[in-house]
């Protein structure tokens, strides 16, 4: 995630209202029709296949360890031992290593290491981090890109075609101190002091399992919008190939702004365009819609979220008293859309907001915007059995830490993209950041004006819309269980090492909602495929026939990409700005 620590965040943002400082962060024609509906009779893509017919990568079993010795042993985890587990899942390992070479170290960071059995994953390593800050990366494990997934309302863990492991290897770091079974004292203020505990981390643990020379690539979401930038940076910044190769960056639903940016400011019109499931009666949506006005926020978003962008966009923001913190009236705005809707639909999830009730169990105790644990249920990773399948130690094991992982709760530094993300950018060239269409914890549009201002490889901002088409391959890959999408599924743009992709149907958590167009963007991001608007099969599923139509300009929520001139809900005037 997850932000959870967000809406408490947020929250406290708005209680300090005038004390949040600056900004206040606190952080598809008929003849064609024919061939393109035989090609899918042809292909096996929709057609889910049952447990037993797993596709070949997925269930070659472990033969040989590749990195059992002396060394590791200690690590080793019994890959058909895993509590609940029901299938083996390999090789793998997991354990504590020390934050630094002091003797003394008190400070350790938890782990689970997935190496990958397929050919193509050669001497290169994939970091995965969950964001909140406190959130641990196990989440990402267990309900988004790992081996073995258990979701939430579903009855047991099941084997995932789309984890990242059968792509390259893959390890889930628990991280800073403090966050899920890493403990010592939480001792760091920024982002630069987090990224120096990882890197002692990153060499014991490089060390331990002799991966020097190995090429480094990160990905996480949410928060992990600070974390991975100024791990990546530091990686760069440190010059030496043998240990920190930093060779590409994948973040999804990043914070990478004043909350303001991602949150409020584009709210009202992310209401409006999923009108449907903010079913508001007119009073309220009158209300809103006045306020938005008066805060300025619409005019703001029209005048700045433009491409070529138009300049920097200066501060103070809009909706800011003259010390320039935001008036809790404009920040309401998002908190009163929150309860509206919450009264409508009890169950909404603020990460993905097509959710209706029940409420659903959820193993890890967060099915939504709150926590949720049936009577009787226990948290996974919290179980005593769990704890001692992987080594980890006993201590209660949260989601997201309810203690502080910054000292006083308080990240000094600044969002990347007004710091270390251009570096990386320019460094590596490859930069991907997601952002999925259903998400209100993070807006869309929000990071697209982040992004509009932020200077990377000598020019501020990107010169085009993202008016590409983002294509997910067809598939055979799915069970039952693990079913994903293929065709047209978002939009993007890429300029100067940075791509931005925009990924439809999916909340907060891309690749939990969106586990083929992740799978893609790691692909991608390897250097396995070279494009992301093409129809390129799956390298893991070469067969499937792909479509043979064209793309179009892609179908994010942007909604300008596929739209003509004066369609109903977009003035024509307001479009041919965004044509300028
Ligand atoms: C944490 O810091 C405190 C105060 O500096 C110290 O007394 C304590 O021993 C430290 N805890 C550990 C586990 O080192
Ligand atoms: C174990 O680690 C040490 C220290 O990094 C290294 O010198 C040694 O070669 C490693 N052993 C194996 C079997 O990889
Ligand atoms: C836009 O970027 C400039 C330069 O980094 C920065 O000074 C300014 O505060 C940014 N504006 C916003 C709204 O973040
Ligand atoms: C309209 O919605 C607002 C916000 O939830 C609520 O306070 C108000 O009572 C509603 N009005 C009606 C007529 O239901
Ligand atoms: C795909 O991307 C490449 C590189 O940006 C671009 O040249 C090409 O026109 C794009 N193709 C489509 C169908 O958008
Ligand atoms: C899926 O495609 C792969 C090759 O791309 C093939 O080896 C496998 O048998 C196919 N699986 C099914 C169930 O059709
Ligand atoms: C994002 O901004 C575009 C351009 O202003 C607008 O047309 C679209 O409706 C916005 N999307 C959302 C989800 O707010």
């Amino acid at each position: 995630m997850r932000w959870t620590n967000l809406l408490s965040n947020l929250l406290s943002a708005l209680l300090l209202s005038g004390s949040a400082d600056a900004a206040g962060r606190s952080a598809a024609h008929a003849g064609k029709r024919h061939a393109e509906y035989a090609a899918r009779k042809a292909k096996p893509a929709f057609e889910p296949i049952f447990e037993e017919g797993f596709s070949a990568i997925v269930d070659r079993g472990v033969k040989t360890p590749k990195f059992l010795n002396a060394n590791t042993t200690q690590f080793a985890v019994d890959g058909k031992a895993i509590p609940d587990v029901s299938f083996d899942v390999g090789e793998s390992y997991s354990g504590s290593l020390p934050i630094s070479k002091k003797a003394n170290e008190d400070g350790n960071l938890f782990f689970w290491f997935f190496p990958s059995e397929n050919p193509a994953a050669k001497k290169e390593i994939l970091i995965w981090l969950n964001g909140g800050p406190g959130c641990s990366s196990f989440e990402g494990l267990l309900q988004e890109n790992g081996p073995f997934l258990w979701q939430y309302g579903t009855y047991k863990p099941v084997k995932n075609p789309w984890s990242w492991h059968t792509l390259t290897n893959v390890v889930y770091v628990e991280q800073p101190v403090g966050t899920g079974f890493s403990t010592g004292n939480v001792t760091i203020t920024n982002e630069y002091e987090l990224a120096a505990q990882f890197l002692g981390w990153w060499k014991n643990f490089v060390e331990t399992f002799s991966l020097q020379g190995y090429k480094v690539y990160i990905a996480g979401e949410s928060y992990a919008g600070f974390y991975c930038p100024y791990i990546a940076n530091a990686f760069l910044e440190a010059k030496d190939k043998t240990y920190y190769d930093m060779s590409g960056m994948t973040i999804y639903n990043p914070s990478l702004s004043w909350n303001e940016v991602q949150t409020p400011i584009p709210v009202v019109q992310f209401t409006e365009y999923w009108a449907g499931l903010f079913p508001f009666n007119d009073t309220f949506r009158a209300d809103i819609k006045a306020r938005e006005k008066k805060c300025g926020y619409r005019d703001f978003m029209d005048e700045y979220l433009v491409y070529p962008p138009k300049g920097h966009i200066p501060m103070p923001l809009p909706g800011t008293d003259d010390k320039g913190n935001t008036r809790d009236e404009c920040w309401n705005i998002y908190w009163d859309i929150f309860d509206a809707i919450s009264l409508l639909n009890p169950c909404f999830d603020i990460y993905q907001v097509g959710t209706t009730c029940p409420l659903l169990w959820d193993v890890l105790g967060f099915p939504g915007s709150m926590p949720y644990l049936p009577d009787g249920a226990q948290v996974y990773f919290d179980r005593a059995d769990v704890k001692k399948a992987i080594h980890a130690p006993d201590v209660a094991w949260e989601e997201c830490s309810s203690d502080d992982v910054f000292v006083k709760g308080e990240d000094k530094s600044l969002p990347s993209t007004m710091s270390v993300l251009p570096n990386v950018i320019d460094k590596t060239k490859n930069v991907i950041v997601g952002h999925s269409s259903m998400d209100m914890i993070l807006i869309a549009n929000g990071t697209l004006l982040a992004l509009q201002n932020m200077t990377w490889g000598g020019k501020l901002g990107f010169q085009t819309r993202p008016d590409q088409p983002f294509y997910v391959p067809y598939n055979n890959m799915t069970t039952l269980s693990t079913m994903a999408a293929g065709g047209v599924f978002g939009s993007l743009v890429s300029e100067r090492g940075l791509t931005y992709v925009a990924v439809d149907l999916a909340g907060h958590m891309v690749p939990q909602y969106a586990p083929s167009a992740a799978y893609r963007h790691v692909e991608y991001m390897l250097g396995r495929v070279n494009c992301m608007n093409c129809t390129v099969p799956f390298t893991t599923d070469p067969k499937t026939p792909q479509s043979t139509q064209k793309l179009g300009k892609g179908t994010a929520p942007q909604g300008w990409s596929n739209r003509k001139k004066g369609h109903h809900g977009h003035g024509s005037r307001k479009i041919r700005r965004y044509e300028a």
